[in-house]
């Protein structure tokens, strides 16, 4: 991962278990990506090691895939030492994602941090809400919550490449 261009935009979701909405906002944004032909390095993390190597929960690839994107085959893995050099961009998907991976971020950490819903006019601060003790709604209000943002960071990072804020 070392090595990158210092072009080329390299973004990190993050959640707490990897499993839910850091794989649902991978999705959506590869797939916002892709409509406006923007390549870059996409992943996603978990702050907490609990699922570790699985795949995604099957409501949220239930959802994706309602909406056209697979994200089955994604696996489950923590934030590591050296996402914070290689990626340029690393987007919590809530303030407490955002604390946790503060704590994790060596002192001369390299990528920019910040919450996922900052990229969106009106909407900076707010949270994608945890669904994962919730139900079938909840999993779809953060798929068109993951995909309003993915669309306006898409934008941003067209307009702002690697030097793009939030
Ligand atoms: P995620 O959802 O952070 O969106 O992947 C969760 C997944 C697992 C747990 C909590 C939230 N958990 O407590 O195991």
């Amino acid at each position: 991962m070392h090595g990158r261009g210092h072009n080329t935009v390299a973004v990190l979701f993050v959640c707490l278990g990897n499993i839910c909405r850091s794989p649902m906002a991978e999705g959506a944004f590869r797939a916002a990506a892709a409509r406006r032909g923007f390549e870059c390095h996409v992943d996603s993390a978990g702050t907490a090691s609990y699922h570790i190597g699985h795949p995604p929960d099957p409501r949220a690839i239930a959802t994706a895939e309602a909406n056209g994107v697979t994200i089955s085959s994604q696996r489950a893995r923590q934030i590591e030492r050296n996402d914070f050099y290689a990626f340029t961009h690393i987007l919590a998907m809530d303030s407490a994602n955002l604390v946790g991976i503060r704590a994790q971020a060596p002192r001369d950490a390299t990528a920019r941090i910040g919450l996922f819903l900052d990229a969106v006019e009106g909407r900076g601060g707010e949270p994608i809400r945890d669904p994962y003790y919730g139900d079938e709604s909840d999993f779809d209000a953060v798929w068109q919550d993951v995909t309003l943002a993915a669309d306006a960071l898409v934008e941003r990072l067209i307009r702002d490449g690697v030097e793009a804020r939030f």
